[in-house]
């Protein structure tokens, strides 16, 4: 058999119990449900206590291996998409392979903020295809709170906790899911979303400002890349393979504000009740959005097996990345 495709044999998703909603947010910062939830639609998010990024994925990679009645030593790759990982090193993927005791994998992580799933996607997929393995875990995991200015209203409303992931399978290009894909990064515009400047300066640095690991962000700035660039991405993949919106059931795109989902609906003049919304349950979760809102909407079977799915990435880079697939 020439394993030529991919297919996504199980999805799985986890959040943090503790959750914090709009109000409470306003008892800490000057804020209100009423703001968030107009400018944002966010109206609570779940925020880690004990959980971290590696717990989460290793709770998600628990789930993946379950679900798709595998062992742990039938995984061949697991690729984390993170921006908050533990640590630089060891990766977060590399933790999941040792807690999961998945032997026979290599783990890597790879960071493309919110677009981290559809670039991860792109990865895991084209060493599949390459034949090299044959059953990968792709998860993205998130604990953005600890890069949050907690007096800082302009981004602390914004993010919240989790993680998801899907467990992939090389097969035959007749039974595989991958239609096609624009993925593009313009680093110009990258100074707009910065967080998470590591390390200390060394006695050997000039500039000893202590470093910074919040969010800052331009938000109207990342709000015009995205309407400008989500459509345009999503077009372009389409076109690659010789389709419109029209053949598409559900349009899965990353969670950073119900505003951007609307007006990317509107570009694409698709009604929005082909766009899954779950933002004002867990707020912009990067590179975990979604995969947890992919998870969700499998469970409640409005993505069936079959159905033509558009994943939509976009943010920190700033990236963009869209996948076509046949679920
Ligand atoms: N509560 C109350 N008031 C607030 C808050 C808050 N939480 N935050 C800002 N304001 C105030 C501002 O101070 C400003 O007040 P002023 O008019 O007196 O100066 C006013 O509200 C308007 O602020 P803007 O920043 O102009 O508000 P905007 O309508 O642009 O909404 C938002 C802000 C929600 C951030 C929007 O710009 C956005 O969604 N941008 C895109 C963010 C995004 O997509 N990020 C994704 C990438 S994230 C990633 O990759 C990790």
């Amino acid at each position: 058999m020439k394993f030529e495709d991919f297919k996504i044999m199980a999805t799985a998703s986890t959040v943090p119990e503790r959750i914090v909603d709009n109000n409470e947010l306003s008892t800490m910062m000057p804020t209100s449900d009423d703001w968030i939830t107009q400018r944002t639609g966010i109206k609570r998010r779940h925020v880690a206590t004990t959980e971290t990024t590696s717990s989460l994925c290793l709770t998600v990679a628990t789930k993946l291996l379950a679900k798709s009645k595998l062992n742990a030593s039938d995984i061949d790759l697991i690729v984390v998409a993170t921006m908050s990982p533990d640590y630089l090193t060891p990766s977060v993927s590399a933790m999941v392979q040792g807690k999961l005791g998945a032997t026979n994998a290599i783990a890597f992580d790879i960071d493309a903020a919110c677009s981290g799933f559809v670039y991860g996607m792109h990865v895991v997929k084209q060493m599949l295809m390459a034949n090299q393995q044959k059953n990968a875990i792709l998860i993205g995991g998130e604990t953005l709170s600890k890069l949050i200015d907690w007096q800082d209203r302009s981004t602390a409303v914004l993010f919240g906790d989790g993680a998801g992931g899907v467990l992939i399978r090389n097969t035959s290009a007749a039974s595989g899911s991958f239609v096609s894909e624009k993925l593009k990064t313009l680093g110009e515009l990258g100074d707009n979303l910065t967080a998470g400047q590591t390390g200390e300066p060394s006695p050997f640095v000039s500039d000893q400002t202590p470093r910074s690991p919040f969010f800052k962000m331009n938000g109207r700035r990342v709000y015009r890349f995205a309407v400008k660039n989500v459509p345009e991405s999503i077009n372009e993949a389409l076109a690659h393979a010789g389709m419109t919106v029209e053949d598409v059931d559900c349009f899965v795109l990353h969670q950073a504000n119900q505003r951007i989902v609307e007006r990317i609906a509107d570009e694409l003049a698709v009604p929005m009740s082909k766009f899954p919304i779950n933002i004002d349950e867990y707020g912009n979760t990067a590179a975990a959005s979604e995969p947890i809102l992919l998870d969700s909407c499998v469970k409640q079977q409005r993505i069936k097996r079959g159905d033509v799915i558009a994943l939509s990435g976009f943010g920190g880079g700033c990236a963009v990345g869209t996948m076509i697939i046949k679920y």
